[in-house]
């Protein structure tokens, strides 16, 4: 085992509903993250959290809100309308720091993709926009009525740009998880981030943390940017750099290009080392975003949402984790 017994638990490979059942209801909303347990996912990406106004933790995967609500259609909102500099990149539209939960509580989520998910869109202005409180409780909720555990994953959403409004994320993730009594050994909850401090962070601020800092293949974690540390994701992915990230990390989120790669035809190539590399330094896997209807993946793991479907391939690279249901 890991020396976790909690994660000890979960099945492997593992399945993880990317943001609940995504390729077949609006995102991030119960309603997604049901099915996706109803789909057979082992944990349920739970939210990507991003702050409001009032310091409340909401699940949408962006703080822009444009696109996966009907924020748009409420002219009440309209002169809420912002372009802002995020992580480096300037964004348009509507952002959660810039509402009260009750005011976010009156909107509607809708499907963020509709050219590829057309379906999801008949149930636009179904669903309110969870809570991480409201998680917590589903999820207490659900793993009684499944009688089985249900685990979360949630992302922290640009940590560094959040602390830089006063909205810290930690500490509210921190908070929340005391709360309900999720901050104890072996707790059902898994937390995620792109910021290497944020994991840290997390590490000094909740008690047995399960944590996993995520990677692209071409840039340079965002605090890394911000703080002037030189090092690239080509850099923490040596033996070396791995070793240091399990001084405070369970696990790594590559982004599946790091893993398997894809030639220029688009075609997938041999798997790198870098799932042996982790595993030798003690670190789990998870690799994101396996889709089963991505035309790269090998025909096994295009069987369906059926775990054992899975199986044939991660059992073969020895990956912990794979993220499952997710139409995109
Ligand atoms: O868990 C990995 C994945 O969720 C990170 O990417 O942009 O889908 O939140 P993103
Ligand atoms: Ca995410």
């Amino acid at each position: 085992g890991h020396g976790h017994g909690g994660l000890d638990d979960l099945p492997v490979p593992t399945i993880i509903g990317h943001r609940g059942a995504s390729g077949y209801r609006p995102e991030h909303t119960l309603a997604a993250y049901r099915l996706a347990l109803d789909m057979g996912a082992d944990i349920i990406e739970a939210g990507d959290l991003v702050p409001t106004r009032d310091g409340h933790l909401v699940c949408r995967h962006e703080p822009e809100i444009g696109g996966t609500t009907d924020v748009a259609e409420h002219p009440e909102f309209a002169d809420r309308r912002r372009t802002k500099v995020l992580d480096g990149i300037s964004v348009t539209g509507w952002f959660t720091e810039d509402f009260t939960l009750a005011e976010l509580k009156t909107l509607r989520a809708t499907e963020r993709i509709p050219a590829n998910r057309p379906h999801n869109t008949l149930y636009d202005g179904r669903w309110e926009i969870p809570t991480f409180e409201e998680v917590l409780r589903w999820q207490h909720e659900e793993s009684r009525r499944r009688r089985k555990q249900v685990w979360i994953y949630p992302e922290l959403k640009h940590p560094s740009y959040f602390r830089g409004l006063g909205l810290g994320l930690e500490e509210r993730v921190a908070r929340a998880l005391r709360r309900h009594g999720r901050d104890r050994r072996n707790s059902p909850v898994i937390l995620q981030s792109f910021e290497p401090t944020c994991i840290q962070r997390l590490n000094r601020l909740v008690r047995n943390p399960l944590v996993v800092l995520l990677w692209t293949a071409d840039s340079r974690p965002w605090d890394f940017v911000e703080t002037g540390d030189p090092r690239t994701v080509a850099d923490l992915i040596t033996p070396e750099g791995l070793r240091e990230i399990a001084s405070y990390a369970q696990g790594i989120g590559p982004t599946l290009d790091l893993v398997i790669p894809r030639d220029t035809a688009g075609r997938l190539t041999e798997p790198t080392t870098l799932v042996r590399d982790a595993h030798r330094a003690g670190l789990i896997l998870h690799p994101y975003t396996m889709r089963n209807e991505n035309p790269f993946l090998p025909a096994d793991f295009r069987r369906g949402t059926d775990p054992d479907a899975y199986g044939d391939v991660f059992g073969a690279y020895r990956t912990y984790f794979a993220t499952g249901i997710d139409g995109v």
